[in-house]
């Protein structure tokens, strides 16, 4: 609807200029801050305690397929999404939605965050003021890549894959925690182990 402002002394009524309100794409907890990370880049902190099963942050943006991902966003955004299934991924498209879908949660072998369906970012503990906020890949991921992590964790696997999903002491670590199209996968390879 089109908004109209009058001048001072004048009755005749000028449109205003339509205001172009920046939306955003994913949610982020007012408990949270973007800021430097030791990890990499900028990264994602707790500004307040957050309590167990806390929801942290949500991620929106479009759903786009694998091709689309590697041939048309990722050389142009950078990593910017979250897998979802298969070859479905949540990803901003535009440079301008970038900002507004970002998380800034890197990747740690000691995550405090997992995921509650596949989009939702949740407390896997207590989280105090100050910590940075990360998931473990692993609980997103059912890919090919092969990176060297560099979280410092104590715990730290060194090298990450897209197939640490599969690995039995992730599966038992992060239970309750996967995505759920991997938390399918695991059911489905345990009821395999049991035939
Ligand atoms: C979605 S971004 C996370 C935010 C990123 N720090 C930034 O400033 O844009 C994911 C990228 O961060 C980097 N990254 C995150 N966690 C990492 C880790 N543990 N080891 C190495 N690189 C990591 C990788 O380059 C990865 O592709
Ligand atoms: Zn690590």
């Amino acid at each position: 609807m089109l908004d109209f402002f009058q001048d001072q002394g004048s009755s005749i009524q000028y449109p205003r200029a339509p205001v172009k309100t920046i939306q955003q794409l994913s949610y982020l907890s007012a408990k949270t801050k973007v800021r430097e990370s030791k990890i990499h880049g900028r990264g994602l902190f707790a500004i307040a305690d957050i309590a167990k099963d806390e929801v942290v942050a949500v991620k929106g943006g479009h759903i786009v397929d694998r091709k689309t991902l590697r041939e048309k966003i990722t050389p142009r955004l950078g990593p910017v999404e979250i897998q979802i299934d298969d070859d479905l991924f949540i990803a901003p498209v535009t440079s301008e939605e970038r900002e507004l879908s970002m998380l800034y949660s890197n990747h740690s072998c000691n995550a405090n965050l997992g995921i509650r369906g596949e989009i939702t970012f949740v407390a896997m503990r207590d989280i105090h003021a100050g910590e940075e906020l990360t998931h473990d890949w692993a609980v997103t991921d059912d890919d090919d890549y092969s990176v060297q992590c560099r979280c410092g964790a104590p715990n730290c696997r060194k090298t990450i894959t897209g197939k640490d999903w599969q690995r039995r002491e992730l599966q038992k670590r992060y239970e309750g925690y996967f995505s759920a199209y991997l938390a399918r996968k695991v059911a489905m390879l345990d009821m395999g182990s049991k035939l």
